[in-house]
């Protein structure tokens, strides 16, 4: 099996498993018992908070456990909303749907927001965001690096027009965590998600970094945990494992960079190379070290997954956080591809565990696959298909 589903989800990292069985064995305890067990538990957890907090230069009194990025991202944008009754939420036309789907309930409550635009790359009209910016608006959400193309944003400028402005400024940095160097005082950031599994750690844990000055409504009700913003009994053994995940993803972080960076970009040249009629989508240079996203024209994208999957190489077509895989990806859509475009689009995105001789043979398996597929295709005439 070739693995390049990375930004779906990653292998964990060995040292991460082993760091969270201890606490799926002996060390049950519940964080908030004051017993020996429980005392075990919430120094783990007070650990793995600063671990997390040290990836991204915050504060560990900034750091609140969540279930993942979506949970992370539900809870920044009505945390902030519903400080108000109603006001203007600034967003993009490309995030991911645990953006969308909360932007689209609270609109149903009557707020009102606003998508800005992106170019032909993926990248935030920043004119366009800020004629955006009204009087009453409550908190501007955009993400850092995209889960479809790559793209990463002008982050440092967007927060700074927030802050000219006296807003809030959320950040999705769900796949930008641990594939480049974020320190959140220094980009000035207010709120920032991030999610464990991205980087080689346990599913259904994250983190919502909460700038001090800030105050959140909570989510979730109940016994106060996180400082009364997240209640539930704390999942000790994955917060465990989301800290080891982080403290390893900070050490080998410019190395890692490097790495991931050396294997896609042989991935793309060896694709450009050896298949006709392929363009790379995203901002070529400003985009995320792991993420290929490629068109094949006259074929389909779907099609193409699954020939690879027969040769044991797994691919993906954009979002698979998203469960509707029959709809058109919005993301293509807002940088105005066509529907031909947007169907014949692949995304590889490499992890620490490929190799470079995986890679190779990803493009040769995909330049003969492709040939396949396009000797059927009904765009054979049209683009001259041998
Ligand atoms: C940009 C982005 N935000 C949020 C999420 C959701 O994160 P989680 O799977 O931890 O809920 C994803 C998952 O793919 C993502 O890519």
């Amino acid at each position: 099996m070739i693995y390049l589903d990375n930004a779906a989800s990653t292998q964990i990292h060995e040292d991460v498993l082993n760091s969270m069985l201890p606490f799926m064995r002996e060390q049950y305890g519940n964080p908030s018992s004051i017993h020996r067990h429980g005392r075990l538990a919430r120094k783990a957890i007070e650990k793995a908070r600063k671990q997390v907090a040290s990836l991204i230069n915050a504060d560990p009194k900034e750091i609140f456990f969540t279930s993942g990025g979506t949970e992370s991202n539900n809870l920044a944008l009505n945390g902030l909303a519903m400080k108000y009754q109603d006001g203007r939420i600034i967003t993009s036309s490309i995030e991911h749907d645990a953006i969308l789907q909360p932007c689209k309930k609270l609109s149903s409550l009557g707020f009102n927001v606003v998508y800005v635009p992106v170019n032909h790359f993926g990248t935030v009209d920043l004119e366009e965001l800020q004629n955006c910016i009204s009087e009453d608006t409550r908190l501007v959400s955009i993400m850092f690096g995209n889960n479809e193309v790559g793209t990463i944003q002008p982050i440092s400028k967007i927060a700074k027009i927030c802050r000219d402005n006296n807003i809030p400024f959320h950040t999705d940095a769900v796949q930008a965590t641990g594939k480049i160097a974020i320190d959140v005082k220094d980009l000035g950031l207010d709120l920032l998600s991030i999610s464990s599994h991205k980087i080689n750690g346990p599913k259904g844990v994250g983190a919502l970094y909460v700038k001090k000055t800030l105050d959140l409504d909570p989510l979730i009700l109940g016994g106060g945990q996180e400082h009364g913003l997240r209640s539930g009994t704390e999942n000790v053994a994955n917060i465990v494992g989301f800290g080891k995940a982080c403290e390893i993803a900070e050490k080998n972080l410019l190395n890692n960079v490097s790495y991931l960076e050396d294997l896609k970009n042989s991935l793309v040249e060896n694709v450009l190379k050896k298949i006709p009629k392929v363009t790379l989508n995203g901002d070529p240079i400003q985009r995320l070290p792991n993420n290929a996203h490629f068109t094949f024209l006259g074929i389909n994208g779907e099609d193409l997954i699954i020939k690879l999957d027969e040769y044991g190489i797994a691919a993906s077509t954009g979002s698979a956080c998203s469960v509707n895989t029959q709809k058109a990806s919005h993301v293509l859509e807002s940088m105005s591809f066509s529907h031909e475009q947007i169907t014949g689009s692949l995304r590889l995105t490499v992890g620490i565990f490929n190799t470079s001789e995986e890679i190779i043979e990803t493009a040769d398996i995909l330049s003969k696959v492709v040939k396949e597929l396009r000797s059927v295709s009904p765009y054979k005439e049209k683009y001259s298909f041998s």
